[in-house]
């Protein structure tokens, strides 16, 4: 696949036609910025981590039935997608309170909010990104009342697949933003899903291992990306080592395990 001519840039990630009009490239850039791009700073390999991370999460949830734009990962920080028609709404789902739902009303930060709290917000800069409702939505026309059902169902299954894939590896997933789009008339997830769009928690120590980390100089972003890149990217579920298994009571089996063990050596 060739890529093309620049379709549009981001604050983070630059989007390019190819010779497949149905076919996208999504590349990861190392720019990262908060605050509405007031802060702003380069970091060496943080689109590979953030690239990885996603394309991770979308072929996890494809497997689990969650339609999106994924296709295939072209190298460490390009992606090819499906080109969609995007809906520009920023959907977050929430699980625990945090960020700005506690600085604009009166939750307590790390709050358990349970059903999960679905928030949408119109992806507009200049308004500084506004809180709509459903009704608002569709008064705007960003979606038909259907869609919109159909956004919530899918924003909400993606946090039951992915909350559950983060505690096996002793992540709390607290909240995450996603963007649809349209593809004829199937919805399907675009963007990312990523470090710089979730809000993670280490489950015992409640470290943060996210951008709120560079938003609030926490640490080194850096450090904390690669290792949380790691920890979700490594399938096997971090768990105690297993219980040994008794030792068999006869002596032929003894002998038996004896040989195995020498044998893997
Ligand atoms: O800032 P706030 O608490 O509303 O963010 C909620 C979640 O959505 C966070 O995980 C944040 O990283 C993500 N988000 C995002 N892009 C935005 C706004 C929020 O990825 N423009």
């Amino acid at each position: 696949m060739k890529q093309g001519k620049l379709l549009y840039s981001g604050k983070a990630k630059s989007v390019y036609l190819t010779d497949d009009r149905d076919t996208l490239i999504v590349e990861f850039r190392d720019d990262i910025t908060a605050f509405d791009g007031g802060k702003k700073d380069t970091l060496k390999n943080k689109g590979s981590y953030n690239a990885g991370v996603s394309a991770f999460f979308f072929e996890y949830l494809e497997k689990h039935g969650v339609k999106t734009h994924f296709i295939t990962m072209l190298d460490n920080h390009r992606m090819a997608v499906r080109r969609l028609q995007m809906i520009p709404l920023e959907v977050i789902v929430r699980n625990v309170a945090a960020g700005s739902i506690v600085r604009n009303y009166p939750f307590k930060e790390g709050m358990k909010l349970s059903p999960p709290v679905i928030v949408i917000d119109y992806k507009d800069d200049t308004r500084h990104d506004p809180m709509l409702n459903d009704d608002l939505i569709v008064a705007l026309k960003l979606a038909t009342p259907a869609e919109l059902k159909a956004i919530k169902n899918a924003a909400l299954a993606v946090n039951r697949h992915l909350s559950a894939l983060l505690a096996k590896q002793g992540i709390l997933l607290v909240d995450f933003k996603l963007e649809f789009g349209r593809q004829g008339k199937t919805i399907r997830l675009g963007d990312e899903i990523s470090m710089d769009s979730m809000r993670l928690w280490d489950t015992k120590t409640k470290e943060s291992l996210d951008k709120d980390v560079y938003r609030f100089n926490k640490g080194d972003v850096m450090e904390t990306y690669n290792r949380v890149a790691g920890r979700i990217t490594n399938t096997a579920p971090r768990r105690a080592a297993p219980k040994k298994k008794a030792a068999p009571r006869k002596k032929a089996g003894v002998k038996k395990l004896a040989a195995a063990k020498t044998k893997k050596r």
